[in-house]
């Protein structure tokens, strides 16, 4: 507890004991004020409760910021929309990584290093055709992004900021390798080779899109929307994956088996997954004439659909991201010359959602999967990439703060405590004392479902 307490501090009073404890406040450089709990458990045995960490920071951050009230989203300090505006992939990567813009020089030394990690060992390759055809991409990615820990692990010192940054530089380099690879082999098509003459996002175009047997133009429009939506999903503070590689890499985990736990969570439809739900809502509603039907079963507490693409953890007003992405929606569309109707569709029921009094009372907004779903799609991406986009976009968020908390003296494996509700202590009973179950035709017994 602190020493001396300042007028800063909170005070705990355990109302059955009478005992009061100092907690020492904690304030950053912006943002809510916290109340520091490190301490509260070796000193009183109290532990906090606090499932899915809603008022809980585990962690120092110094990359990104997020005002879920107000809508806003800095990496380093930077508002997204001017990196979305004015910058690109790459640069986000380095800032995300290193703390600042590059200089032009820094730049084009570290886009230099990316291409060269951007090619797969050849043995990784066989993994690939131990997947079925049908195989869903981020299984797969899943899988190959983990296999990577089989290829760089035996001379791994993750205390070497040197094999951080190597790691760091194959992750953001291999993950549009991987992930356009996973799509090839679902064609069965060759996989093409990276191409150092294109950019980060031409080159993704190119490895997903480009066929061997013919020349392949990069279409400036796309890789201008590509740029974006990597820009815009490159990190997000401590969102569910990348808690996930924070708390994977706390026990010196190597950081490709960590990554491949950040997918893995991405996946989920609550998360990264839901741009994928997105579209396929999109689907089930059909017209606007069923916008209202929707809407009304978002709001039914017995029926478990819910809007996807809406509400945020944090984002308790527009997530600003999505508000971007609408806007690149419709200049992306204009210029490829498609009328999408899940476009109309989609801002319909944003109007319509908007204005509904459950949405205003839960304070759900469009968030960041609303609308990218529709720009991939206009893109070419099938919908089983969308997540595969995002886990591509967000591998270096992944791998900053994977970095960021080796680098932090203080760091500890996390390990969370429980509110424990099961049996107290009983005598074991030994076989012929426990009686017999009816015969059941279905395993429910297993689970209690029996006497
Ligand atoms: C991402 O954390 C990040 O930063 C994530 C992310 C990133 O960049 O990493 O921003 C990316 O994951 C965006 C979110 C994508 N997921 C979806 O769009 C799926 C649909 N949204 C929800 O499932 C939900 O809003 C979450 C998961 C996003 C947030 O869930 P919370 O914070 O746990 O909120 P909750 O589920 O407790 O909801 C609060 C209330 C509930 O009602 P009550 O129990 O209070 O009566 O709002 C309701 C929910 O039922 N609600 C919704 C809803 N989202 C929440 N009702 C209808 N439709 C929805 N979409």
């Amino acid at each position: 507890m602190a020493k001396s307490s300042t007028k800063d501090d909170f005070t705990l009073t355990d109302n059955s004991t009478g005992k009061s404890y100092t907690l020492p406040a904690l304030t950053g450089s912006m943002g809510n004020r916290l109340v520091d709990i490190s301490k509260l458990y070796p000193q009183t045995g109290i532990l906090t409760y606090d499932p899915g960490f809603s008022s809980t920071a585990a962690c120092k951050s110094d990359i990104t910021y997020i005002d879920g009230n107000k809508g806003v989203l800095m990496h380093r300090g930077y508002p997204i929309d001017q990196l979305a505006k004015h910058s690109d992939y790459i640069e986000v990567c380095y800032l995300l990584l290193y703390g600042q813009l590059p200089t032009p020089e820094q730049k084009e030394q570290f886009d230099t290093d990316i291409k060269h990690h951007t090619l797969l060992h050849e043995q990784l390759i066989r993994f690939y055709s131990g997947f079925m055809r049908s195989a869903h991409p981020m299984a797969v990615m899943v899988g190959v992004v983990g296999a990577l820990s089989a290829f760089y692990h035996d001379k791994m010192d993750i205390t070497d900021p040197n094999e951080q940054r190597v790691a760091a530089h194959r992750i953001i380099a291999k993950m549009p390798t991987i992930g356009a690879y996973a799509y090839k082999y679902s064609l069965g098509m060759p996989f093409p080779m990276p191409r150092n003459k294109y950019t980060y996002a031409e080159n993704l175009l190119h490895l997903m899109f480009s066929n061997p047997a013919e020349d392949y133009d990069i279409n400036p429009v796309l890789a201008k929307a590509i740029n974006l939506l990597l820009i815009l999903h490159a990190d997000h503070e401590q969102n569910a994956s990348t808690s996930t590689v924070r708390l994977a890499g706390s026990s010196g985990a190597n950081p490709y088996a960590c990554v491949a736990s950040g997918i893995a969570s991405l996946w989920g439809p609550a998360h990264g997954g839901a741009n994928e739900a997105v579209l396929k809502m999109l689907g089930q509603i059909g017209t606007s004439r069923n916008i209202p039907k929707f809407i009304k079963k978002a709001q039914d507490p017995d029926d478990s659909f819910r809007l996807m693409g809406f509400g945020h953890r944090v984002y308790k007003s527009y997530d600003p991201r999505a508000t971007v992405l609408r806007e690149s929606c419709h200049e992306v569309l204009n210029v490829l010359g498609i009328n999408d109707p899940q476009l109309e569709l989609a801002m319909e029921l944003e109007q319509i959602a908007l204005k509904d009094a459950y949405f205003i009372e839960k304070k759900l907004y469009p968030n960041v999967d609303f609308y990218s779903g529709i720009i991939m799609s206009a893109l070419g991406f099938p919908t089983s990439m969308f997540t595969v986009m995002f886990a591509i976009g967000r591998s270096v968020g992944w791998i900053s703060h994977w970095k960021e908390m080796l680098m932090d003296d203080h760091h500890r494996i996390g390990r969370p405590r429980q509110l424990y509700l099961g049996e107290t202590e009983r005598k074991f009973n030994p076989m012929d004392k426990r009686g017999h179950t009816e015969k059941k035709t279905s395993w429910s017994w297993l689970w209690g479902g029996g006497r």
